[in-house]
């Protein structure tokens, strides 16, 4: 079968950053067209930097990376320094990026690119707040339906909030550009939370990342080991969670991750409970599912599958 076509829409974050690498490492199943960055984590300077940085890592820089958005739809910008460092890639030492950003805005790009391809063939992976599709899905709304699916990690149920007791970090950031994509109609796969606090980055699993001997491992190593300090410190878990890496590991082994088809509602006003995402996990309501909202995932299987496709960058 042919490779999927992808855009990553991403503010990396070292999950971030192991989700592109994961991707470029996987030809037969992803094409990646793009890389938008967008304001999270980190300041846009910092997420359009850090995304090609990673392309390089990964002897990719011929990999087309865009700026896009530098602050939500019609809110301040929250960020995350407190998770991943001053840079968004704290952990080992980098050298600047030398392949160039490109010209084009990334929301432009994305536009751009659904209005060439044919319907049907583009899958969008957001790995930070959605305020690039949305933008994008808001100038071009006749192209919302040549989109195959949005694949994307944000929200929870069960473990409800990250950056507020009641919201995750990527919604809580842009809950206005989230309710504009879930409310858009496209085939829309959600990992929140409760997968991706299974994906962990146990000793041994970073061992084997260092173990592998490359460059790349090593920097995937250093990285885990920056940010789980802070999840390791907050809920005395193992290690912290690859939030980001289980978008693209969908791509590559969906049998890897089980959920629920389900309806999936963005809290946009209430101060206490913003950016939550109201998803109707038990069905209790009428409203028509809009999501596969997964709520289980084969971490072993996960962790094997990145480390052999890590070790061929
Ligand atoms: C999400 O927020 C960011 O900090 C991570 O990169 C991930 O995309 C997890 O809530
Ligand atoms: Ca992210």
């Amino acid at each position: 079968m042919a490779p999927r076509k992808i855009i990553i829409d991403t503010d990396p974050g070292q999950d971030d950053a192991v989700a592109i690498l994961l991707a470029l490492a996987s030809p037969e199943e992803v094409e990646v067209l793009g890389i938008t960055a967008v304001a999270g984590n980190v300041p846009l300077a910092l997420t359009e930097k850090n995304a090609r940085i990673v392309c390089e890592l990964a002897g990719r820089p011929e990999t087309r990376v865009f700026a896009g958005c530098d602050k939500p739809l019609t809110r301040t910008l929250v960020t995350a320094e407190h998770v991943h460092g001053k840079t968004g890639l704290d952990g080992p030492q980098m050298a600047d990026p030398t392949m160039p950003l490109q010209d084009q805005h990334g929301v432009d790009f994305i536009i751009e690119t659904l209005r060439a391809e044919p319907a049907g063939t583009v899958t969008l992976c957001p790995l930070g707040p959605l305020t690039n599709i949305a933008l994008a899905f808001q100038r071009a709304p006749e192209l919302v339906e040549k989109v195959q699916e949005i694949v994307l990690m944000g929200g929870a149920y069960f473990e409800v909030g990250n950056i507020t007791p009641a919201a995750e970090f990527n919604i809580y950031v842009d809950p206005e550009a989230a309710k504009i994509v879930f409310d858009a109609g496209v085939p829309i796969v959600v990992m929140p939370l409760d997968v991706t606090h299974k994906a962990l980055t146990t000793r041994p699993r970073v061992d084997a990342f260092r173990a592998m001997g490359t460059k790349v491992g090593e920097m995937v190593a250093a990285w885990t080991d920056f940010f789980e300090r802070f999840d390791k410190e907050k809920y005395g878990s193992e290690g912290a969670p690859l939030h980001d890496p289980c978008v693209i590991a969908y791509l590559i082994r969906p049998e890897l991750f089980s959920g629920r088809h389900v309806n999936v509602e963005i809290e946009t006003s209430s101060e206490l409970t913003l950016g939550m995402t109201v998803a109707d996990w038990w069905r209790v309501t009428n409203r028509p599912a809009n999501a596969l909202f997964m709520g289980d995932m084969d971490a072993e299987g996960f962790f094997a599958l990145l480390a052999e496709r890590l070790a061929r960058l």
